[in-house]
């Protein structure tokens, strides 16, 4: 790991009155603006029901301004937003253990943590504050906006997609969030070296994932012995190749959706590909 200079504490006014002009105390998006409702897009997630707790509302009140980066459509600058630390997107933190875990053990990686819901959001913000973590920003609101108008091209060292929504039916698989398009959205976006990094425990998902990830030249898939589990047919590989899944890494803490998956009896599957 290369040595980064720490992102500097500050108060929320400390930060206000250092704050350059493109970045206004950030508002707390409440909802999609009507362009981002009515447009055509990936629509990965499903509305969640679930109200804020006291401690997560109290936790977004106090710290939203500190960490928060509305989805908004606004170019970010990540340089300025991480003290030049370099940054890993997560894409659906859910409640945000594992971000918060891995952000700790790994001070030298910036991790940008979107999600759309908001209970998730205080509850992230309330352990970032307990830990005293100074290398996350939450980006609230759907990350393919963000990862559409927000994000410069090479501007990301690294993309987690753990436990994305399944949508095991046939006719809402066009929602799952790992697929062609998505891709096609991402890759611009990575710096050579970059780690993408997905794990789910719905087998036909790991499956979708693999294809797609597997399809790209642009990626080399850093485990293409695979695990020993769910290999894909070599059929489905006529040039000989079968690429693999990973081994799970002892860097990814079990997440909150994984155990629940595990609890049924799914298998979990990690992909850990390289962008070339
Ligand atoms: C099944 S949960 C997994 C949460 C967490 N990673 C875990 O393993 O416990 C998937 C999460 O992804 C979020 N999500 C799905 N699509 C998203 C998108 N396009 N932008 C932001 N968050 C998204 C959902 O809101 C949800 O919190």
């Amino acid at each position: 790991m290369t040595a980064t200079a720490p992102i500097p504490q500050q108060s929320p006014s400390a930060r206000l009155s250092a704050a350059p002009a493109a970045y206004p105390a950030p508002m707390y998006p409440h909802k999609a603006t009507e362009e981002q409702h009515r447009e055509r897009r990936i629509r990965s997630f499903q509305p969640r029901r679930g109200r804020m707790t006291n401690a997560q509302a109290s936790a977004l009140d106090r710290s939203w301004e500190r960490y928060g980066v509305p989805i908004d459509g606004t170019p970010l600058d990540l340089a300025e937003l991480f003290g030049g630390l370099p940054v890993t997107l997560e894409i659906g933190f859910g409640m945000g253990e594992t971000t918060a875990a891995m952000a700790a053990a790994d001070p030298s990686m910036g991790i940008l943590a979107a999600d759309v819901h908001t209970p998730g959001h205080g509850n992230l913000l309330g352990m970032l504050e307990r830990d005293g973590s100074q290398n996350v920003r939450l980006a609230a609101g759907d990350a393919v906006i963000l990862l559409r108008d927000m994000l410069p091209d090479a501007s990301l060292a690294g993309l987690r997609v753990y436990f994305a929504d399944p949508w095991p039916k046939p006719k809402h698989h066009k929602r799952r969030l790992v697929q062609a398009s998505f891709l096609d959205l991402v890759l611009p976006r990575l710096a050579p070296g970059a780690l993408v990094h997905c794990a789910t425990d719905w087998e036909p998902y790991a499956e979708q994932m693999l294809e797609v990830l597997s399809a790209s030249p642009e990626l080399e898939n850093l485990h293409p012995e695979g695990d020993g589990t769910g290999w894909l047919e070599p059929a489905d590989h006529p040039d000989g190749s079968v690429p693999g899944y990973a081994p799970r890494p002892d860097w990814r803490p079990v997440t909150k959706f994984e155990r629940a998956g595990i609890a049924k009896g799914h298998v979990v599957h990690d992909l850990l590909f390289r962008r070339r």
